[in-house]
């Protein structure tokens, strides 16, 4: 037994990416289908929604066109479906399971099983036995395909599920609503109920591979798979399974013993990021400031080697100290005339051009709204590049009461407004009758879009930006009018190139935050990297003298032992960077699509920023009123 597998108590296979990942399960399966075929016998699958498996879903499709896998000899189970839906509603999974899968593949359709969420309730019970013995009588699933809920929960099985439980009716938990209502309209009209396999209905299958992706997931992983078996944590049950695997990315692995705290599986170099990874942690997890902890507790929690290897506490303190003391600056673009020799950013060229790359239209002022003001008063040329319209997240009573300004405004200066008149019977019309979810018109969504873009354009007004260092990159790949965006596309990398090479920026800032509920963060992030890297191969003089800084969106900060550099902020520019995200009054107060923290976005910077100034003062670092965040991207 390996030191790694005293601590995982379910085996774990990592990859780089959620592509990666689910190609290796799309194999998995397409390889257990052909196997089942060869010996002339149906393979029966158990098969899961949401965003997890969507991707593996592609793969198999795509294997079923490109290398013909057949899946004439597939049955399928679901786990689970919301409870009541119309199985055509657009949040059905049953809808989802056509629309992933079924729609492009040969399975005939009399071997798929969806719990029906159209049963009346009287009849539920039956139903649920029904589908046991529909299993049974396929001779059970050979393999289950399982997504992991924040909360732990496998299928719908929600914390507290009995190990014997089978397929029923259960209440989803408010965590899960919430988790889910991305996919609604908003929180209430999330269904309370659902049919869900039952957790023995799980075990009983004779393979089990759990994907999971992103750091959103990171913490549960951790605990399904290292800590005790417990149904607090439904999916911990899988450690009592004998043939399950979980399929990771790398975000999704990051609290396993090995990546959080390597030292305590085994042997390993000590590099300085390393060194200042265990020790901070340590010190945050004794609560000592760094220069008071001492060689007891560097063995008390396992970092005897690193004493052995590089020093006493006291050296190693004072290491670390130095790295945190040096990450904080006051000035984000370096500082003209002062050579600092650990300094985040290098002093020359001064000023800089700089690219703030803004996922959805208010996301500069949130995440770094401190920094994008010092680097305007700095004297720095900033620009701003607005990557999505954000028109989905503006609500039909904000857009209905601008269209209504609109022809008002007209009217009052005696402008013919037949047009806008008739522009905004039309939009009502619609409006009234808009089914939830339901696509807005072209001219509703460009509307949406203009408000954001207003919104964004006083915003930078506000910190001092000129008009023609704006830029509305209104990159197609958002422009669906749902939830769910198209990947990166070739335009959404011209575009970006194009805006690149006009400006030749020597500091770029982008979003790094990928646990974006929508997924609209990684993408963008996905679309600049491309563009830097083909720009890179291209040999563009300017790109050898650009740096890149990530900055985390509004869900989540980084990790104290990874900032590589902090921007403090005075009690003063914290209350001018609260105005400055209050100018984008369509996100205020309530917003479509909310995600699972129902706190104003202002709210969560100044909690975000705070905490971090509030880390470094508890380690011994000088006490800011708050701090933004960044991690150096190297390519
Ligand atoms: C879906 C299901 C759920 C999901 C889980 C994760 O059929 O049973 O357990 O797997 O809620 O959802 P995503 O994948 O959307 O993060």
């Amino acid at each position: 037994m390996s030191m790694v597998d005293s601590f995982e108590k379910i085996p774990v296979r990592i990859y780089p990416d959620l592509k990666e990942g689910s190609k290796f399960a799309a194999r998995e399966i397409a390889d257990l289908i052909r196997s089942k075929q060869a010996a002339g016998q149906s393979c029966v699958l158990g098969l899961a929604t949401g965003s997890t498996p969507r991707s593996m879903y592609a793969e198999l499709v795509r294997m079923h066109k490109e290398e013909n896998l057949s899946f004439r000899n597939v049955i399928t189970f679901n786990l689970d479906e919301y409870y009541p839906i119309d199985n055509d509603a657009l949040q059905s999974y049953n809808r989802f399971m056509h629309k992933h899968l079924f729609d492009h593949i040969d399975i005939d359709p009399k071997n798929i099983h969806i719990p029906n969420g159209e049963t009346p309730k009287e009849k539920i019970k039956e139903h649920c036995l029904e589908y046991e013995n529909m299993i049974d009588n396929a001779g059970g699933i050979d393999l289950q395909v399982l997504g992991i809920g924040n909360n732990g929960h496998i299928g719908f099985n929600e914390p507290g599920s009995s190990i014997h439980s089978r397929t029923r009716l259960v209440t989803l938990d408010t965590s899960t609503r919430i988790a889910n209502s991305h996919e609604f309209a908003n929180i209430s009209e999330v269904p309370r109920l659902a049919v869900t396999m039952g957790i023995s209905t799980i075990l009983k299958a004779k393979r089990i591979l759990l994907m999971a992706w992103g750091p959103a997931k990171t913490a549960v992983v951790q605990k399904s798979v290292e800590d005790n078996v417990t149904e607090q944590i439904p999916a911990s049950l899988l450690q009592q399974h004998n043939d399950s695997l979980f399929i990771l990315d790398e975000a999704a692995a990051s609290d396993l013993t090995r990546f959080k705290s390597p030292w305590l599986t085994g042997d390993m170099e000590w590099t300085p990021k390393m060194i200042r990874k265990a020790v901070v942690n340590m010190a945050l997890k004794v609560n000592k400031p760094l220069l008071s902890l001492t060689n007891i507790d560097y063995r008390d929690n396992g970092l005897s080697d690193l004493l052995v290897e590089v020093g006493d506490a006291y050296e190693l303190n004072l290491q670390v100290y130095y790295m945190l003391r040096d990450s904080i600056t006051g000035w984000p673009g370096g500082k003209p005339d002062l050579h600092l020799p650990n300094h985040p950013e290098r002093t020359k060229p001064y000023p800089k051009r700089c690219v703030i790359f803004s996922p959805h239209p208010d996301d500069d002022i949130i995440s770094m709204g401190g920094t994008f003001q010092r680097l305007h008063d700095q004297g720095h040329d900033v620009h701003v590049a607005y990557q999505t319209s954000g028109n989905i997240a503006v609500t039909d009573e904000f857009v209905t009461r601008f269209m209504d300004f609109a022809v008002g405004f007209e009217d009052m200066f005696g402008v013919d407004s037949k047009k806008s008149n008739q522009i905004l019977e039309t939009a009502r019309q619609y409006l009234k009758s808009k089914r939830s979810n339901q696509i807005d018109t072209p001219e509703i969504r460009s509307v949406k879009g203009l408000i954001r873009r207003c919104e964004a354009k006083a915003t930078c007004r506000y910190v001092g930006i000129k008009d023609e260092n704006i830029h509305f990159q209104n990159l197609p790949f958002y422009e669906t009018g749902t939830i769910e965006k198209k990947p990166m596309g070739e335009e959404d990398v011209k575009l970006t190139m194009e805006l690149l090479r006009k400006i030749k920026p020597h500091q770029i800032y982008c979003a790094g935050d990928l646990a974006d509920p929508h997924g609209t963060h990684k993408v963008c992030l996905d679309i600049i990297f491309e563009s830097l890297r083909r720009i890179k191969e291209a040999g563009d003089d300017w790109i050898k003298d650009c740096w890149v800084w990530l900055y985390k969106g509004a869900w989540q900060e980084w990790d104290l032992s990874e900032i590589e550099m902090a921007i403090p902020m005075s009690p003063d520019q914290v209350m001018k960077k609260r105005f400055g995200i209050f100018i984008h009054q369509s996100q205020k107060d309530m917003v479509p699509f909310q995600g699972s923290d129902s706190r104003e976005f202002w709210q969560r910077a100044e909690d975000r920023n705070s905490n971090t100034a509030n880390l470094y003062a508890q380690l011994g670092l000088t006490k800011y009123a708050a701090m933004e965040a960044f991690v150096r991207w190297h390519f």
